[in-house]
């Protein structure tokens, strides 16, 4: 067991808010973060981080439910950009002054995909990906979904779901098995199929 010698932390330029920045492969992409009411939503600011990591601009958008394992302010002070929480007059979910490049539903709820399936969009998430979906339509963005939820939400109607979404075009990022989940994938596997999915964006490629 060491001991502490109470001294102080070594200086850095670091700002409290930046990130050391590890590589360029999101250089200038914009990354909306669908945060829904999954329990590993309370992961969701490091992941914000690991994304800026790469040189990501990342804003969040929280349904109320992630909002009870997740705050506002913690995604906002991980992002540096604001939190959305719901549908305003300001439109954001549509963010036509800044579109994004890609969005990553993480995690996503049984209950948000089911939604998205049947084209319901009553939250400020749901709404946003009725938006994602139509840009990805006409090549402009990409869309990921990373399912999680517990091993006795897996049935048929989740399965199909999920297929429909892929029909779509929507890259369903396979879940991490464990512990008789559907967990969210290691941060490093996540910025690697936003990664990827850039790449096939800007090759005109989509996930099918
Ligand atoms: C403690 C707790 C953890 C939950 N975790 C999950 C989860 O991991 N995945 C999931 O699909 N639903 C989970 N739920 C259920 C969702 O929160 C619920 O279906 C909610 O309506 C989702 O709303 P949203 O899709 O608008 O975020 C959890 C509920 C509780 C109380």
């Amino acid at each position: 067991m060491t001991e502490w010698d109470h001294k102080p932390p070594t200086p850095s330029d670091l700002g409290d808010h930046e990130v050391p920045r590890e590589g360029d492969a999101l250089h200038e992409v914009r990354i909306a973060l669908l945060v829904t009411g999954g329990i590993a939503a309370y992961t969701t600011p490091t992941l914000a981080r690991s994304l800026r990591r790469q040189g990501a601009d990342v804003q969040a958008f929280c349904s109320g439910e992630a909002l009870r394992y997740v705050t506002a302010e913690t995604l906002e002070w991980a992002t540096t950009n604001p939190c959305i929480t719901r549908l305003t007059p300001d439109a954001e979910h549509l963010s036509d002054h800044a579109p994004f490049d890609v969005y990553l539903v993480a995690p996503a709820s049984y209950n948000t995909i089911g939604k998205v399936v049947s084209g319901i969009a009553d939250t400020v998430v749901t709404a946003s990906i009725a938006s994602a979906l139509g840009r990805m339509e006409q090549g402009r963005s990409t869309v990921l979904f990373a399912p999680t939820m517990h091993g006795t939400m897996h049935n048929q109607v989740l399965v199909e779901n999920c297929r429909r979404l892929a029909e779509l075009g929507v890259r369903v990022i396979p879940p991490r098995d464990a512990y008789g989940k559907h967990n969210l994938p290691r941060e490093e596997a996540l910025v690697e199929e936003v990664t990827e999915a850039v790449t096939r964006l800007r090759a005109g490629r989509s996930v099918r």
